[in-house]
């Protein structure tokens, strides 16, 4: 009973990642196959000391295929995800394709993994900025309930892809060398009209700008939080910043709580005890979770726990992780190891 499994854009920043989180899954894994588009074709990718070739993303790729794991931008997923699930594929995509879709999970494990079992081949792994957030508050809000979320994200480069990264790369580059023009050509947004430098910089979008001034970013954190939720009614809105850090998103969240008298040192109690958490917060020895130390580990970390000065009910945290795994690449093979133990994966 075991696996065939296929990374879609498993070239890029995070298929990468979903191959090395594969290395170390506990599902059962007899072959795996990598695509990505005609321009990687031939180029190798190891997996468990065996070297496998890149293939090219076709229809017919996901015959042999019991899992495909998406991650090659939503518009490869539109098309390809149903020719996948025609072939008896469970897909689980990465992209913003399906993530609103009804009759799609938008699973983040720790939250709702129940969700899972009305999947139709298609499992949706949120936005990396909304997993985070939503490991941090789901233990608060089955505690203590949640009124409302205010939140600001200080987003990591990696996000963007490979392009982004290579972009902030040189620009920092070129400034350090003092060039009298920096280039930019990918960020904020590789869809919108203008372009602008991340390096020493912060830019206020991410993602293009939609309706009542909310760009798409803000309005996945607050659609797909109320989803996962299954809470129509909570408050949420966002404002989402990349900053020139390589990976690692961070996160000032502010709640507000339904019940009262809650204490900081309650909310401490019941993230320390919630699963996929670290708690690092201790102000006397200037312990706070950082973006750097986050890279490579697969929880979410929490700190800076604080009472609102104003609203009895409010707390302020800062919420950080690896977007490329938690965020991304891990949460994934997660949602697979995980439906691997409800039983709800087959192999033809
Ligand atoms: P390729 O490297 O062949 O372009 P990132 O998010 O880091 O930019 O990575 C995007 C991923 O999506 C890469 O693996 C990339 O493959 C893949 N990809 C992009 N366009 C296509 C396409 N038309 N068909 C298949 N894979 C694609």
């Amino acid at each position: 009973s075991d696996y065939r499994i296929a990374i879609v854009g498993a070239t890029g920043a995070v298929g990468t990642k979903m191959k090395e989180m594969l290395e170390t899954s506990s599902l059962p894994i007899k072959e795996v196959k990598f695509l990505a588009s005609i321009r990687s074709v031939g180029k190798k990718i190891s997996f468990r000391d065996k070297l496998y070739e890149i293939e090219e993303l076709k229809a017919s790729s996901f015959e042999e295929m019991d899992i495909a794991l998406f991650s090659a931008g939503g518009s490869i997923s539109e098309v390809y995800a149903k020719e996948a699930v025609k072939r008896g594929c469970v897909v689980i995509d990465n992209t913003s394709a399906f993530r609103m879709s009804e009759g799609v999970p938008l699973v983040v494990p720790e939250v709702n993994k129940e969700a899972l079992r009305q999947h139709q081949g298609i499992i949706a792994n949120p936005n990396c900025s909304t997993i985070q957030m939503m490991v941090a508050l789901e233990p608060i809000r089955k505690k203590y309930g949640l009124e409302r979320v205010i939140v600001s994200t200080y987003q990591a480069v990696s996000g963007a892809g490979i392009s982004a990264i290579n972009e902030l790369k040189q620009q920092a580059q070129d400034m350090l060398d003092e060039k009298t023009t920096i280039e930019a050509n990918v960020l904020p947004c590789s869809g919108d009209k203008k372009h602008f430098p991340l390096a020493f910089n912060a830019l206020a979008q991410i993602d293009v700008f939609s309706d009542e001034g909310y760009t798409n970013e803000e309005w996945k954190m607050i659609n797909e939080t109320k989803k996962i939720m299954s809470d129509d009614e909570l408050k949420v809105t966002a404002t989402c910043v990349r900053v020139p850090v390589m990976s690692g998103h961070s996160e000032s969240v502010y709640i507000e709580l339904k019940e009262s008298d809650v204490t900081v040192a309650d909310i401490q109690a019941v993230l320390s005890e919630a699963p996929g958490i670290i708690l690092e917060d201790n102000p006397d020895e200037q312990l706070y979770p950082q973006p750097l130390n986050s890279v490579g580990k697969k929880e979410v970390f929490v700190g800076r726990i604080r009472q609102d000065l104003d609203v009895k009910k409010g707390f302020h945290l800062w919420v950080v992780s690896d977007n490329l795994l938690k965020g991304a690449a891990w949460n994934s093979v997660q949602i697979a190891e995980t439906m691997h133990e409800m039983n709800l994966l087959k192999n033809k």
